[in-house]
């Protein structure tokens, strides 16, 4: 029987987690607080922005998101981030991503102070996490990592393919998988759009994780038999049977692999809530960390 890692599940007993971490700095008189900048008109972000403002209310942090038109000068932007950045309410900045065209992003996302920046992007972070610091993990990777951990499917000795190498996804997970730590301890395989023979590769995994874009390109003849199958992709698909016209799929052929893998995560309900839960998780490490 292939075993469903449910996102959904695992996420509600992180959130239980934080709630009574959340309660402890309560007793402090500590509130926990996220900042986060919101610009243009995306629908998609404006959607995740709502969700991740839910998650905080429903865990006990306090957000306050500056909502800003797409014209916005980025200067404006910058003045936002230093203003959250001097803050104490606030113990963690999140500004969503894509930024409209004219803006430089990393620019951006640079600006926001280190120990503040809870998505886990900033150079200085990033760096820590390839050295194997402790330090703020970008919440997707840092999800996946909690998602094999939690389910009982160690890394470790184990070879880990991941299939995209992006700066927020593929190329922090490579750096967690291969740390020298027990939940670790992997041996690693990136691959990407110039990667040959890539089905070669991908049905060496015993654990594959797909991080591509591109909607079930993971097919049941790329799976070896037994793996453990992490799908990050969220893509939209047509569908007219739905009032919206749409559905989301992941990365991997879902129903072609699923009956050949020891588990899988399914999309949507897998990587996705687990990607919001680590950044309250986050939020509240910054807040602890403050005390110190
Ligand atoms: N669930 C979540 O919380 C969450 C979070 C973040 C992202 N996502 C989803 O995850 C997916 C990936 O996101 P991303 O931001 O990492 O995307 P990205 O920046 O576009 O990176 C995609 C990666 O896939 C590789 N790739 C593209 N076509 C390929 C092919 N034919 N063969 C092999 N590799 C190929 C690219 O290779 P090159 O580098 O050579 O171009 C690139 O490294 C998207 O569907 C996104 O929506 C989900």
């Amino acid at each position: 029987m292939t075993k469903i890692i449910d996102g959904n599940e695992l996420s509600k007993q992180i959130k239980s987690e934080i709630k009574e971490r959340i309660n402890v700095l309560k007793d402090k008189g500590l509130i926990p607080g996220l900042g986060v900048v919101l610009v243009g008109d995306d629908p998609a972000s404006h959607v995740y922005v709502r969700m991740k403002e839910k998650d905080c209310e429903e865990v006990g942090i306090y957000t306050e998101t500056k909502r800003l038109p797409k014209d916005t000068p980025q200067q404006e932007i910058i003045d936002i981030v230093d203003s959250f950045n001097s803050d104490e309410k606030f113990h963690g900045i999140l500004v969503q991503h894509p930024l409209p065209g004219h803006m430089d992003e990393v620019e951006v996302f640079d600006r926001i102070l280190p120990a503040k920046d809870v998505d886990g992007f900033h150079p200085f972070n990033v760096g820590k996490l390839l050295i194997g610091d402790n330090t703020f993990v970008a919440c997707t990777p840092y999800g996946v990592m909690e998602m094999l951990t939690r389910s009982g499917y160690s890394p470790e000795g184990k070879h880990a393919v991941i299939v995209g190498r992006s700066t927020i996804v593929g190329k922090p997970l490579a750096a967690l998988l291969v740390q020298k730590d027990k939940h670790a301890n992997a041996t690693v395989t990136i691959c990407h759009s110039r990667t040959k023979d890539l089905g070669e590769i991908t049905r060496t995994a015993d654990i594959l994780i797909a991080a591509i874009g591109s909607p079930r390109f993971i097919k049941a003849d790329m799976v070896r038999d037994g793996a453990v199958v992490i799908d990050v992709g969220v893509n939209r698909i047509d569908d007219p049977s739905r009032k919206s016209g749409y559905r989301l799929v992941g990365d991997v052929d879902y129903e072609a692999v699923l009956d050949k893998v020891e588990a899988i995560t399914p999309v949507p309900g897998g990587v996705g809530p687990m990607t919001r839960t680590m950044l309250l998780n986050n939020t509240t490490l910054s807040a602890e960390n403050s005390l110190k």
